[in-house]
């Protein structure tokens, strides 16, 4: 590479550092506004979090019992059977996970959901359980969903690239109920519906009573925390005291500065104006944004020499695996035919890669520290946040990125924040809701 073109990169690369680098005035900015959305959205007003009461509460750590699990998250069906002893331990019994075909995602309601029932009636003959009784099931639907009741709610519209037909607006439980009784299993009562954020946030404070927040970083991405029952003032009816975990559905905050990759993306998506925060943090579309930019230095004569632009040109042909294996010191090369790579086109990946996905960590740092200072202005109480997904178990520096954001943005203090990985937790969690739901139902 001549010096002319060393320069021109390098230029490039700063350029793309200052756009897409979330400073401690950025990350307050997006702090005060969460608080005014989340304080309008509890209200009924306009907002981009539509802050959802879950119909749940904490759990005491005391339930007991067997209790059956559906989770329906973003790429993954799992059918689980979780046993609480009573003492804050759960223990998964046994559990079955199918991925959910593309035709599935993208075809017509019944199909889908007789797709669901198939694999929970596999469930049963693979673990010889036995139909000659009732059986109740959670159900996490990880999408949002406007709950009307412990068991009932219909959905307000597809994210993560669903687009189902004749579910939206629809009762999910109903959709399943009647495809559990069209495969002859109406022996199965769903007994609750869920948010995979409140599956997670039951599960860790099933077993840490110091959790007070649920968050997905995944394919999508998601938060809940239980808020005073006299907050939510949407929704007079649900009592005089106590609290009730709220599914905010962040991934739709929109008070945010997008760039012209996030905007390409936007556009192009399934839901063009909706979902901006899970467009800049989600595992579904971090791969994406990076293709953007390769595509556009390619196109710039910055990447490749100006050749080998077919194998980028497929969107979402990028995945947030690929990032990981270049954040970790492999590369996804091979994958797109490309051989001979230089070093300096090898160093200006690596740096793409870091630089979408460091954007992501501190937005979902920002984003965890506006919920925290929500409930505990100053920070005077321990929390743990329950946090399962992919991104955030397995993509390497992420948790240190996120864990950097806190510390500028809350000094010594941050300390009292504790990020912890709550591996399955929305499958757990939903049988934990299943037993509080049935304490409730037994009331
Ligand atoms: C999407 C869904 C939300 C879910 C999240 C994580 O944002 O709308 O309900 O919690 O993905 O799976």
């Amino acid at each position: 590479m001549n010096k002319d073109s060393a320069t021109m990169l390098d230029r490039f690369l700063s350029h793309l550092e200052s756009v897409f680098f979330i400073g401690l005035h950025d990350a307050e900015e997006i702090i005060s506004n969460f608080h005014k959305e989340m304080s309008h959205g509890l209200a009924g007003e306009k907002s981009s979090l539509k802050m959802i009461p879950s119909f749940v509460c904490r759990p005491k750590g005391t339930e007991k019992g067997k209790f059956l699990a559906l989770d329906l998250g973003g790429t993954n069906i799992r059918v689980l059977a979780v046993e609480l002893d009573g003492n804050r331990n759960a223990v998964l019994t046994a559990a079955n996970k199918s991925v959910i075909p593309q035709e599935m995602m993208a075809g017509t309601w019944d199909n889908l959901f007789d797709f669901i029932a198939d694999c929970v009636l596999l469930f049963f003959k693979e673990n010889d359980i036995g139909i000659h009784q009732g059986y109740s099931l959670t159900f996490t639907f990880s999408f949002p969903v406007a709950q009307s009741s412990i068991a009932s709610g219909k959905l307000i519209g597809w994210t993560k690239g669903f687009t189902a037909a004749g579910v939206e607006g629809e009762d999910v439980v109903a959709l399943l109920s009647e495809a559990l009784k069209r495969k002859g299993a109406s022996f199965i009562h769903v007994a609750a519906l869920a948010n995979d954020t409140v599956g997670t946030l039951m599960a860790k404070s099933y077993a840490d009573p110091s959790c007070d927040m649920g968050v997905i970083l995944g394919t999508g991405t998601n938060a809940c925390y239980p808020e005073k029952i006299a907050h939510i003032l949407k929704r007079p009816g649900l009592g005089a005291s106590g609290e009730m975990i709220v599914n905010m559905e962040w991934g739709g905050f929109n008070q945010l500065q997008t760039n012209i990759y996030d905007n390409i993306l936007d556009r192009a998506s399934l839901n063009p104006g909706k979902q901006l925060l899970e467009k800049m943090v989600s595992g579904m579309y971090l791969g994406e944004i990076a293709r953007l930019v390769i595509v556009e230095m390619i196109e710039q004569g910055l990447l490749f020499r100006g050749t080998s632009l077919s194998a980028f040109s497929k969107g979402y042909a990028l995945t947030t695996e690929h990032l990981a294996m270049m954040t970790q010191g492999s590369d996804f090369f091979a994958d797109f035919g490309l051989r001979d790579v230089t070093a300096a086109d090898r160093q200006a990946i690596h740096e793409i890669c870091r630089i979408v996905s460091t954007r992501s960590a501190r937005l979902a740092g920002a984003a965890i520290a506006a919920v925290v200072t929500w409930m505990d202005a100053n920070l005077e109480s321990e929390h743990t946040i329950a946090i399962d997904g992919s991104l955030f178990e397995k993509y390497p520096g992420f948790q240190g990125c996120m864990s950097d954001i806190l510390n500028d943005l809350l000094g010594d203090r941050g300390a009292m924040i504790k990020l912890d990985l709550a591996k399955d937790g929305s499958g757990i969690g939903a049988a934990i809701i299943g037993a509080v739901a049935a304490h409730i139902t037994s009331r």
